[in-house]
């Protein structure tokens, strides 16, 4: 009878189970009592061919003997490996440094034009921005760039494709200049205002060539007698001075720029070696920072004010410049790269 035989392969299995020391005698020990061609599963299978009352007793015994067996070898199972296991590998050493999570942030440029922003806030300078994708009104005509003239090409634009003809053109704007106008235009003096912006040029780049970099451009407008070229250093020294966390000098050197007149190009004094000389500044004690000038009373009209009512200086400078400053980078083409291995230095 196999309900007869059925508590004796149980009764022998513990038994064995019993003696058992090693995963490796585990293991036969399963075969033999519960693996496929056990006993146990032989008589499982057979069961089919049992009249129906013995097949139902010898089948229920026969699954329940399975599963204590089963029971018990993973006992079993888990008390050899938990023995087996080197418990001082396992150990966590609570004073070993934790795993940094590598966490996101702003973008160099970024961060550079907040702490610019933040400065002339504190300065009362309000900010302001316009359309990267800017007219060629704003960007050329309101500023005195002549029609056809070759100072449009001295920016060298990149101009929009336009199906359809207009009267205006559009281009990635060359310079943030164009915001000028724009602001006046809604605005009237005394004004005080800084627009940051990314601008274009089709340029040829190297290492302090970009074609897509960033500006800042700075107004500062009142009537008749109240803004003039010392005000503009004045507000330059100042900026700079607390930018850089130390006294910075100005220099002016004349130049052109058809939106300004008189125009300047200006130079702070070298700020790694304060004016002494150093390869930083070529041995001349100074660095090339942008272009500036009084703003030019067409200007003034294009925006539409009345000519000779106001006068202003407006100035324009390159982030990316002071980027390399300030973090001794020597390619600017680094900071646009989304090279994430130079992004994360900072
Ligand atoms: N827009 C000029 C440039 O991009 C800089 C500038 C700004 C010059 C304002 C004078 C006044 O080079």
């Amino acid at each position: 009878m196999l309900s007869e035989r059925i508590p004796v392969i149980k009764e022998e299995g513990e038994k064995a189970l019993h003696g058992i020391k090693t995963a490796a005698e585990l293991e036969v020990w399963e075969v033999k009592y519960l693996g496929r061609k056990s006993e146990l599963n032989t008589l499982l299978k057979g069961l089919k061919d049992l009249p129906p009352e013995e097949k139902k007793i010898a089948g229920s015994l026969a699954n329940k003997t399975k599963s204590e067996l089963l029971i018990a070898f993973e006992a079993l199972k888990k008390e050899i490996s938990e023995s087996n296991t080197d418990w001082t590998k396992e150990a966590i050493d609570v004073t070993a440094p934790g795993i940094s999570v590598h966490a996101g942030h702003l973008h160099p440029i970024s961060r550079l034009m907040h702490e610019v922003e933040d400065i002339f806030v504190s300065m009362g300078f309000a900010i302001s921005d316009g359309p990267e994708v800017e007219s060629e009104h704003y960007n050329f005509d309101a500023l005195n760039f002549p029609k056809d003239h070759p100072s449009r090409d001295m920016q060298d634009t990149f101009w929009i494709k336009q199906e359809k003809k207009s009267k205006d053109r559009f281009l990635p704007r060359t310079h943030t200049s164009g915001v000028q106008v724009r602001f006046m235009e809604t605005h009237k003096p005394p004004l005080r205002v800084v627009v940051p912006g990314r601008v274009f040029r089709n340029e040829s780049t190297d290492a302090s060539h970009e074609h897509t970099f960033h500006q800042f451009e700075c107004l500062m407008v009142d009537v008749e007698g109240k803004v003039n070229v010392a005000t503009f250093k004045y507000v330059a020294e100042t900026f700079f001075g607390k930018f850089f966390g130390k006294k910075v000098n100005i220099r002016l050197r004349p130049s052109f720029f058809p939106f300004t007149e008189p125009s300047f190009e200006f130079d702070i004094s070298c700020i790694l070696c304060d004016g002494n000389g150093c390869s930083a500044c070529k041995q001349s004690g100074w660095l090339e920072i942008g272009g500036a000038g009084m703003v030019n009373q067409k200007v003034f009209e294009a925006a539409g004010y009345k000519r000779g009512a106001y006068q202003g200086f407006a100035w324009g400078f390159g982030l990316a410049r002071l980027a390399m400053m300030k973090y001794k980078i020597t390619d600017i083409r680094l900071l646009l790269s989304g090279d994430l291995r130079f992004i994360r230095q900072f």
